[in-house]
């Protein structure tokens, strides 16, 4: 009885119902005619109709060149990648960057890897919560001689374990020292405070900011927060289109990143016979080849189209289906009080995007594999994600993992499967995830609910 007094009041109505109802009606009208529960929105967005045909109307309408040259058809080419250029900067705030297209975060992030001058007495500092994207670049950074280290987060709440890292900042003594942490993790949903960012570079480190899992649902303000370098993947916005994505850099910290090669559109001039080459000095510098000229004005569409819903809408009513879900779930559990479902992470939410790792168990308390719960989620049309979501971090946390139990294991033999890796630790690993977005309403959540519920009282292992 004490206890739920003491429980903080959690609001239940979901926000701003009936916007997201007619959205939903007008532009995803798939979702209802195919019957589908689509609760994967960290893994990729989806697509408003309006955007498509948008799109495929200046297409279909108009003649577009490879951008850069003085013919017409190149020119109406370059004119609309720039717009968007300039769209992109002007949605983030970011007078002071420059907007390199990429192929994706991935690609943004891998920029950052190959440039970074870690040769010269460099130090990468990553959090555990990291996407491998952001991970990998510690390899760039050990081949050039540099060294890493990971600072942790709070192994129940999994927020960033404050202490951990300002020792971490304060203590590097290495010239070139850059910090990456995620703006909000795209397996917990933990938004990660982006103070860190001003702490680190009062601190002489350069600050690489994962912004791929925050951007869909928040707004990311680059006249507030000043990181270096930020990675975004324009499909987890607003779906469409894939194979697009932009690293932004401050422009202070251009010249900092070293270009190790030249390419077709990154130079100024190049020569054959002597190897001479002058490097492009703005964001063409990064872009390799031919960018993607006709999908990138449909981001502008994607951005006019997320503007027109509001950031500030999108976040509340994102917040109130992960409260519904939430309490849903503290809900389950079978007659003999087991709880049917443990949620990773914060006890208050407040701070969480829409994302959100859990488990399910049997009566007896076992974990019931995440696999089982996939396999019923994929006959009922229900898209979830299951395992481990590119971020080894966190799942090895919540699995409480030795680092020398999995350095044991990772060097008894180059390939195992999923299987052979949970025997050989002796634990189970992954997790399943929900994720919700644009339009995410009650009744996909209720349908995941009520699957669960059909589990209590049994038992799958
Ligand atoms: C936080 C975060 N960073 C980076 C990435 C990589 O994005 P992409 O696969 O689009 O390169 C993802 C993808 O899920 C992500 O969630």
């Amino acid at each position: 009885m004490l206890t739920s007094f003491l429980k903080p009041k959690v609001e239940t109505k979901l926000k701003h119902e009936a916007f997201f109802h007619q959205l939903r009606k007008d532009e995803f009208g798939r979702l209802d005619k195919n019957n589908e529960v689509y609760l994967d929105y960290t893994g990729g967005n989806l697509t408003a109709k309006s955007l498509l045909e948008k799109h495929f109307k200046l297409l279909a309408e108009n003649t577009f060149g490879n951008p850069h040259s003085t013919n017409p058809s190149s020119q109406f080419a370059t004119k609309l990648v720039e717009e968007t250029r300039k769209k992109i900067l002007d949605y983030f705030n970011a007078t002071d960057y420059y907007c390199v297209f990429t192929q994706n975060a991935s690609a943004a992030l891998q920029i950052i890897g190959e440039s970074y001058p870690f040769e010269d007495d460099g130090h990468y500092l990553h959090c555990i919560d990291n996407h491998n994207s952001v991970n990998g670049i510690r390899e760039y950074c050990s081949q050039r001689g540099g060294t890493h280290q990971i600072f942790s987060v709070d192994l129940k709440s999994l927020q960033i374990d404050e202490k951990d890292l300002l020792t971490k900042l304060d203590s590097c003594t290495h010239q070139n020292k850059l910090l990456a942490f995620p703006a909000q993790s795209n397996v917990s949903g933990v938004k990660h405070p982006l103070r860190y960012i001003e702490m680190a570079k009062e601190r002489g480190w350069d600050v690489l900011l994962d912004a791929a899992a925050f951007v869909p649902t928040n707004t990311l303000d680059l006249s507030k927060f000043h990181p270096d370098f930020v990675s975004i993947s324009f499909y987890k916005m607003f779906g469409y289109p894939t194979g697009i994505g932009c690293l932004l850099i401050k422009k202070s910290a251009f010249e900092k990143l070293r270009k190790r090669w030249f390419a077709g559109g990154t130079v100024y001039i190049a020569s054959s016979k002597t190897p001479f080459f002058s490097l492009v000095d703005n964001h063409e510098r990064f872009e390799n080849g031919t960018i993607n000229y006709l999908g990138i004005p449909a981001v502008s569409y994607g951005l006019d189209f997320l503007s027109a819903i509001g950031m500030d809408r999108l976040n509340e009513r994102v917040h109130s289906l992960m409260q519904y879900l939430k309490l849903e779930f503290e809900k389950l559990s079978h007659t003999n009080g087991t709880q049917q479902v443990q949620i990773f992470g914060p006890e208050n939410r407040d701070a969480c995007g829409g994302t959100m790792i859990v488990n399910f168990f049997n009566p007896d308390g076992s974990k019931i594999p995440f696999f089982k719960i996939e396999a019923m989620t994929n006959a009922k049309q229900i898209s979830i994600r299951s395992g481990c979501f590119c971020n080894p971090g966190i799942d090895e946390i919540n699995y409480d993992l030795s680092p020398e139990s999995l350095e044991t294991l990772y060097h008894s033999k180059q390939y195992f499967s999923f299987k052979e890796m949970r025997e050989a630790l002796e634990k189970m690993r992954g997790a399943i995830r929900i994720s919700v977005g644009l339009v995410s309403n009650q009744k996909d959540l209720d349908a995941l609910i009520d699957l669960i519920k059909t589990l209590k009282d049994r038992t799958l292992d």
